[in-house]
C-alpha cells in the first residue's frame, strides 16, 4: 500500500470523483456555486446505495419502525415551535475593511487553540496583546475551549482584541446573530406574511407528523419513524468537499418511547448505527463514540453520542444519537393547540413520548465510505493500482463485462450477457483499452466483479471472473456465473425451508 498524507489523500478523492463521475462542482460551466455539489453519474448509485441500506437497516428490517417523506416547506409556526427561529443561528463578524464575514466564535476559538499549543496569535490579535490576560489562561489550562467560549469575559477579551484573518483590519462589528435558515416567499406576494423557509433539519416534518403516521399504522411507543430528505442550512463556513455544504441530505429517526425507557432505547440506537457503519466494511479504528459534554449538549437533551469518522482532516461527526426527552412533542402540541399525549390502553395512563434522534447526513456517510474504502497499492512493477474497495452492497456498479476482443464474435456474447445481468444490478459493458486499463478503470470506481470473455468462451461456454480486492480470478460455466455473483453480492438473501413452521414466536427487532 502506497503512504499518502493526509491533505493529498482528499486532493486525489476530489480529484477522482471528478474525473469517474462521483461528484462534480455545481453549476461549474458557470464557474460553480461555492460549496455546492453534484452527485454524478456513479455518485448518485453510490450515494443511492448508502440512502437504500439505511433504509433497509432502520426501516424494512425492523418491526417498529415506519417510514416517512415529509415535505420542505412546512407551516411557519413550525420554527418558532423548534426553536429555529429563535435560536438557530451563528454569532458572525463582518469586516469593515475587506467585508469578509467571520464566526466570531471560530474566531475566538482559533485565539485559544493558539494559546493552547503556545504557538504565536500575531496573526489572529491586536500589535501588543499578544497573549491572553493570565486568568484566562488558567481557566483555559482547566477547562476546555467550549467552557471558555462561553465564558462573557473571555468573549469580550478576544472581541475586543481580535483582527481580520483575512486583512488584518482591526476594524471588526460586533457580533451579530445570523440566522441559518434560508428564507423565501410563498406565492407571488413577497412581504412578512408569505415568509417560509426550506426546512433545516427532516426532524420537525416527522415530529408533526407522530400522530397521523401513530394512527395511520396503528402503532404504540416504542416505535420509530424514519425519513430520508434534503436539508438546507446558510452556513457560514462550509467546506472540506461535501462534509459540509448548504444543501444536503439527512437521514434522520425519531423514535418514541415511554419516558422510563428511553435511556434502554438510547444505547440499543448507540449500538445499532455502530453496527451498521461497521457491517457495510467501515474500519472500527477510524470510527468512535464521543459522549457530548453538559455543555454542548441543546438544552432539551438529556445525553448525546456523536459518532464520528477520522477523515484526513479530522476527526469529524458522522451522526448524532440524541435523547430529545418530550421536548419537541411538547412544543408543538404547545403551539399547535393539537394533543399529542399518547394513553396507554395497558396501564390507562396518558404520558408524552420521549424521543431518541439518531440523524445521521447521507452525503457524510457517502464521503467517509468513498475515503474509507479508497487504496493504493503498488505492483511488483511499480506500477500504483487505485481501488475502491466498497462493500458489494454500495458499489454502484456490481458487474462490468469486458470481452477480451471488440471482434463481433466476443461482442454479440458479451452484449447477451449484459443484457441478461443488468436486469439484476447496475452492470456495465466496456470493450475499449486494454483489459489491464478497462480492469483499472473497474477498480477505481470499486466494482466487485469483472467478467471476461474470450475466444475459448466461444468453444467451452465459460467466462472468467476477477475480483477486485484479491485480483484473483476463476473460470466459471455461463450457467454457473449468475449464482456465483448472486452468493458473492447478496450473501444476505434469504433462504426458505420448510423449518419455518417449526420456529417459536420470533423477539420484535
Ligand atoms: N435533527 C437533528 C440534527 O439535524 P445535526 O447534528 O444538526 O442534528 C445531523 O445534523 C446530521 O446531519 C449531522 O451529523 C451531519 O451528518 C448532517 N449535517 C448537518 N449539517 C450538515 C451540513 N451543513 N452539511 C452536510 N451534512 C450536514
Amino acid at each position: 500500500m502506497a503512504s499518502t498524507s493526509a491533505p493529498d489523500l482528499m486532493d486525489k478523492i476530489v480529484s477522482l470523483c471528478k474525473r469517474r463521475g462521483f461528484i462534480f462542482q455545481s453549476s461549474e460551466i458557470y464557474g460553480g456555486l461555492a460549496s455546492t455539489w453534484d452527485y454524478g453519474p456513479i455518485g448518485v448509485l453510490l450515494k443511492n446505495n448508502v440512502k437504500q441500506a439505511w433504509w433497509r437497516s432502520v426501516v424494512q428490517e425492523r418491526d417498529d419502525m415506519v417510514g416517512l417523506d415529509a415535505a420542505i416547506l412546512m407551516h411557519p409556526e413550525t420554527w418558532k415551535a423548534s426553536g429555529h427561529l429563535d435560536t438557530f443561528h451563528d454569532p458572525l463578524v463582518d469586516c469593515k475593511s475587506c467585508k469578509q464575514r467571520f464566526r466570531a466564535d471560530h474566531l475566538i476559538e482559533a485565539i485559544a487553540k493558539a494559546h493552547q499549543k503556545g504557538e504565536s496569535t500575531a496573526k489572529l490579535v491586536r500589535k501588543g496583546a499578544e497573549s491572553f490576560p493570565a486568568e484566562l489562561v488558567e481557566r483555559l489550562a482547566k477547562g476546555s475551549i467550549e467552557e471558555l467560549l462561553k465564558d462573557p469575559e473571555a468573549v469580550r477579551w478576544a472581541l475586543g482584541h481580535m483582527v481580520c484573518p483575512n486583512c488584518g483590519s482591526t476594524e471588526l462589528t460586533e457580533p451579530r446573530n445570523f440566522n441559518l435558515m434560508f428564507k423565501t416567499f410563498m406565492g407571488p406576494v413577497e412581504d412578512s406574511a408569505a415568509v417560509v423557509y426550506l426546512r433545516p433539519e427532516t426532524a420537525q416534518g416527522i415530529f408533526v407528523n407522530f400522530k397521523n403516521a401513530q394512527t395511520a399504522t396503528r402503532r404504540k411507543p416504542p416505535f420509530g419513524i424514519a425519513q430520508i430528505g434534503k436539508s438546507f442550512r446558510n452556513e457560514i463556513t462550509p467546506g472540506n468537499f461535501t462534509f459540509r455544504t448548504r444543501e444536503f441530505e439527512q437521514m434522520e429517526i425519531e423514535y418514541f418511547c415511554p419516558p422510563a425507557e428511553a435511556n434502554q432505547w438510547f444505547e440499543s440506537w448507540v449500538a445499532a448505527r455502530w453496527k451498521w457503519y461497521t457491517d457495510l466494511g467501515m474500519n472500527p479504528e477510524r470510527l468512535r463514540k464521543r459522549g457530548q459534554g453538559p455543555d454542548e449538549l441543546a438544552h432539551y437533551s438529556k445525553g448525546c453520542y456523536d459518532i464520528e469518522y477520522e477523515f484526513p482532516f479530522g476527526w469529524s461527526e458522522l451522526e448524532g444519537i440524541a435523547n430529545r426527552t418530550d421536548y419537541d412533542l411538547k412544543r408543538h402540541a404547545e403551539f399547535s393547540g393539537k394533543d399529542l399525549t399518547h394513553f396507554d390502553e395497558e396501564t390507562r395512563e396518558s404520558y408524552v413520548p420521549y424521543v431518541i434522534e439518531p440523524s445521521a447526513g447521507a452525503d457524510r456517510a457517502t464521503l467517509a465510505f468513498l475515503v474509507d474504502s479508497y487504496a493504493e497499492e503498488v505492483d511488483d512493477k511499480g506500477e500504483t493500482r487505485v481501488v475502491l474497495r466498497l462493500h458489494p452492497s454500495l458499489a454502484p456498479i456490481k458487474v462490468a463485462i469486458l470481452p477480451l476482443s471488440k471482434k463481433p464474435e466476443l461482442k454479440g456474447p458479451a452484449k447477451a450477457l449484459h443484457e441478461a445481468l443488468r436486469r439484476r444490478w447496475f452492470v456495465e459493458y466496456d470493450e475499449t483499452g486494454s483489459i489491464g486499463k478497462r480492469y483499472r478503470r473497474q477498480d477505481e470506481i470499486g466494482t466487485p466483479y469483472c467478467v471476461t470473455i474470450d475466444f475459448d468462451s466461444l468453444n467451452d461456454h465459460a467466462v472468467t471472473v476477477r475480483e477486485r480486492d484479491s485480483m484473483t480470478q476463476v473460470r466459471l460455466p455461463i450457467a454457473e456465473l449468475l449464482p456465483y455473483l448472486e452468493s458473492k453480492l447478496t450473501p444476505q438473501a434469504p433462504t426458505l425451508s420448510p423449518s419455518v413452521f417449526q420456529q417459536p414466536v420470533a423477539q420484535a427487532h
